[in-house]
């Protein structure tokens, strides 16, 4: 039988030269494992007899715990000494750039800044935001909005038309953000104050258009609503965008279906090689199109033009970036160039309210 005095000494010694926590290991397996020291001499308590049994089963049951105990206590020293030679091998340079993370790289597209933009601005005065599809029937962009059948204006507008569908009626990719004040006046009683920003399409394609541009349309409808309103209105939507006390701007009578009297706005600008800057020189850049809504178009849409008034607008939302960022392509905004958006683009948690500013 082997000496549980001598086993003691040698499993202790072997515990305590253990360098790491994988020789510690082979230790505990040696001894304490189904085929260790310990565990053999334990298996040898069967053949004794009772007496015996007794005696040396307390004994080989106290080593065993005192066994198991050391382990314990060095497993401890050996992880405390390799954490410590870790920590100083282990530098850090705080001095290095941080890293940004995918999200802080992203980008905010100048035209989701500038409809955010808009949005904040016009909620401020009391307008709510309501959408439209961009296919539409012929019915909501031209005809309810007083556009007569065959009357020159449809061709003005460069129509995406779309195969004729079921009775012969053609679809199409709508053409302004008209539509939705149709949509609106249809669906809400007064009084009326809306913004629908959306995407709108026509076929052109120069420095200045693209098939596919952004327009935010205005609508109010109430009683009393007249054009001088809709003139405070512009202005103070204009500076509030610009982030100027004053803006420039020139009223241009002009011809709209479904406005009567109408007006084209435009603001001073100046351009200059590919710049291109608001607020200066002799230049003037057109913004929006605007008016009283035509007493047609309040009837087709089931109010009573004697009983109802008021003014719509349309602004071209991808014109306003152009002016208030310096872009001078309007072409450059639907490229897809990561180096384009890089340097235009906006910080995506900067989100611009009134308090806070538009353009951080
Ligand atoms: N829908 C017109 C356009 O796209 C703009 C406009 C809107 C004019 C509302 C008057 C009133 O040209």
């Amino acid at each position: 039988m082997t000496d549980i005095a001598e086993l003691e000494t040698q499993t202790l010694a072997a515990i305590a030269a253990a360098a790491d926590e994988a020789a510690l290991e082979a230790v505990r397996v040696g001894a304490l494992g189904k085929k260790g020291g310990i565990s053999a001499l334990l298996s040898t308590l069967g053949k004794m007899s009772p007496d015996e049994r007794k005696t040396e089963g307390a004994k080989i049951n106290a080593l065993k715990d005192r066994a198991a105990e050391a382990i314990a206590a060095r497993r401890d020293v050996l992880q405390a000494q390799a954490l410590e030679k870790r920590l100083s091998a282990e530098t850090l340079d705080v001095t290095l750039p941080v890293q940004e993370t995918g999200q802080e790289l992203g980008r905010i597209h100048p035209i989701s800044q500038v409809m955010d933009e808009l949005t904040a601005i016009f909620a401020d005065m009391g307008f709510s935001v309501a959408e439209g599809p961009d296919i539409e029937s012929d019915d909501y962009n031209f005809t309810k909005l007083n556009f007569p059948e065959g009357h020159p204006a449809r061709e003005m507008h460069d129509t995406f038309f779309f195969a004729p569908g079921e009775g012969g009626k053609r679809k199409l990719l709508r053409t302004h953000t008209s539509p939705v004040q149709v949509r609106t006046m249809l669906s809400k009683a007064p009084p009326i104050r809306v913004i629908c920003p959306g995407r709108t399409y026509r076929c052109d394609s120069d420095q200045t258009h693209t098939p596919m541009f952004h327009q935010v349309e205005g609508l109010v409808i109430d009683e009393t609503t007249h054009m001088g309103h809709l003139k405070w209105a512009l202005e103070e939507f204009l500076k509030s965008f610009f982030e100027v006390t004053s803006v420039k701007m020139r009223f241009r009578p002009s011809f709209f279906p479904f406005t009567e009297p109408s007006a084209e706005v435009d603001v001073q600008c100046r351009r200059q090689g590919g710049d291109i800057r608001f607020g200066e020189g002799e230049d003037w850049m057109e913004i929006l199109g605007c008016g009283m809504v035509h007493p047609n178009v309040l009837r087709n849409c089931g109010l009573d033009p004697d009983k109802y008034q008021g003014f719509a607008f349309g602004v071209g939302i991808d014109r306003l970036a152009m002016l208030k960022y310096g872009m001078s392509d309007l072409r450059a905004f639907f490229e897809a160039d990561v180096r384009w958006l890089t340097h235009y683009g906006f910080r995506p948690l900067d989100f611009p309210t009134l308090a806070g500013g538009l353009s951080g």
